[in-house]
């Protein structure tokens, strides 16, 4: 470590040096100045983004006078660690002469997300977003530098792998234009369970079969309601939904494959023309990180897609976040009766096609309710592999080859309707912000206390409670005398309109 007075240097890259990176070195001086000498650069500048700058001033840091800088302006400079924060920095950044270690810690892109926002809301929600998962980051800097940031980075090239492998292979899928079967399966909707009555006016080439089940009458949808569809394809389940929610509602679609997005915005034309609807709309986006607002939509849709994702849980924290309190999710997906056979867990084939990539029914509950979600039902449909069994899928018939003889899919794998809901109390911003003060204290943290004065100071809170929230923090924290007695005296000593010194 090359340190300068006790501290390690360190440098955060992203492309233009104007929001991730920017906040990253912003959030390393406010949190951790007595440890790391901070800063940032970038591959191509492109000057500070103004949003970035609103987000910060929000959690009471000016980075106004931050500049965008090139990477070759600190070429000189020794660093103990170069982070790169943004997926191309990672593959442009240069070899630094003397850095101790380049690391990859990868954040969302919140301008690429906010240009596909519906309104200035929800553009800054993702500037929000990608700021307080960046403060979490530095908020566990430098002991997670050598660990923490090694482990995201295997594992995010594992997931990057197996992504990639499935949003080309329904790239491919769009591309043939089948109208019915996919891997998952080769139900058409009305083989599912869908009425003809909702189906009548869907747009052409929109079935095709790649469902494995119905959650919109799942949902009970109402009038009204704004619904989200994580990993949409070419929109069946979004059409059907927009007639049910009606003109005051909307329905979203969200995929990753920009080939399957093409196809379902191709329907929007249609749609209208058969319907008079224009409350239909797709993202796209990965469903780890939904191109949604926080508690923005009232019901959360999948129809055979998260047994797909590399991360999983993620996938149902991002649920979590994006339901409006008391909001609720009707997902139908494959689950695993038992583990499969080394032989079909690891084909590329049964991955794609929703087979080699599920969990175990058991495993499945306790993830949603980990979320923070409630009420949670996972309620087997055996009938669906039944059916794929009946019409003799192709991809069935492989599976089969490939299981002990005598034994069907059906014997490991179902189809399953998982039903939740988002709790209506949720925290108040007061409560999280004596959370905070409790935790400031005992993380031992003198700027994090600091700071939660102040925002308890601009919330109102009582003087009683910060205290209570102070004595909490410190019956947690370990060891009898720890470096914030002082703060902490002067705050319980305070007579005034002020906690502690300088006005704070
Ligand atoms: C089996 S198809 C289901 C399509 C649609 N739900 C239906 O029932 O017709 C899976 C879809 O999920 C998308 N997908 C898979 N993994 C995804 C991810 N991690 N993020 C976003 N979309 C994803 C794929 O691009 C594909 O369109």
């Amino acid at each position: 470590m090359s340190a300068t007075k006790g501290k390690i240097k360190v440098l955060f890259v992203c492309t233009g040096n104007s929001c991730r990176s920017q906040m990253a070195e912003a959030w390393a001086r406010r949190l951790k100045a007595d440890q790391i000498e901070a800063y940032s650069a970038g591959i191509r500048p492109s000057g500070l983004d103004p949003r970035a700058v609103a987000v910060m001033a929000e959690v009471g840091i000016n980075i106004s006078a931050q500049r965008s800088k090139h990477i070759d302006e600190l070429k000189d400079m020794r660093f103990d660690y170069v982070i790169t924060v943004c997926d191309q920095a990672r593959q442009s950044c240069p070899i630094w002469p003397g850095a101790g270690k380049v690391l990859h810690v990868g954040f969302d892109d919140p301008p690429a997300l906010a240009s596909s926002a519906a309104n200035t809301d929800e553009a800054m929600q993702h500037y929000r977003r990608v700021r307080d998962q960046i403060k979490a980051f530095v908020e566990g800097m430098p002991e997670n530098l050598s660990t923490v940031v090694g482990r995201a980075t295997e594992l995010e090239a594992m997931h990057k792998d197996s992504t990639e492998t499935i949003r080309q292979a329904y790239a491919e899928i769009a591309r043939s234009e089948k109208s019915c079967c996919g891997p998952c399966g080769c139900t058409a909707a009305t083989a599912l369970g869908y009425d003809q009555a909702d189906l009548k006016d869907i747009p052409d080439g929109t079935d095709m079969g790649l469902g494995c089940g119905n959650p919109v009458a799942l949902a009970s949808l109402k009038e009204g309601e704004v619904v989200l569809d994580l990993g949409c394809g070419p929109g069946l389940d979004v059409f059907v939904a927009a007639r049910k929610v009606g003109p005051k509602g909307k329905a979203i679609g969200v995929d990753m494959t920009a080939e399957m997005l093409a196809k379902a915005r191709a329907g929007i034309e249609q749609f209208r023309q058969r319907t008079g609807l224009s409350n239909v709309e797709f993202r796209l986006g990965q469903i780890e990180y939904l191109p949604v607002a926080d508690a923005s939509v009232d019901v959360v849709l999948s129809n055979c897609v998260i047994n797909l994702s590399a991360d999983k849980p993620q996938v149902w924290r991002e649920i979590a976040r994006v339901l409006k309190p008391g909001g609720r999710v009707a997902v139908s997906d494959l689950v695993l009766l038992r583990p499969l056979p080394d032989k079909v867990k690891g084909s590329i084939e049964a991955l794609v096609g929703c087979v080699a990539g599920a969990i175990l029914v058991e495993q499945l509950g306790p993830m949603v309710e980990e979320a923070g979600l409630a009420d949670v039902s996972v309620e087997p449909r055996p009938d669906y592999i039944q059916r794929m069994a009946d019409w003799s899928d192709q991809l069935y018939r492989r599976i089969r080859e490939a299981l002990p003889e005598g034994e069907g899919l059906g014997d490991y794998v179902t189809s399953a309707y998982v039903t939740a809901r988002k709790p209506e109390a949720v925290l108040s911003e007061r409560v999280k912000e004596l959370i905070a003060l409790g935790a400031s204290v005992t993380a031992n943290c003198h700027p994090c206390l600091r700071y939660h004065l102040d925002k308890a100071r601009q919330l109102g809170i009582d003087r009683s409670s910060i205290l209570q929230a102070i004595e909490v923090g410190k019956m947690v924290r370990r060891g009898a005398a720890g470096q914030m007695d002082g703060l902490i005296k002067e705050i319980v000593h305070y007579d005034g309109g002020v906690y502690g010194k300088q006005g704070r």
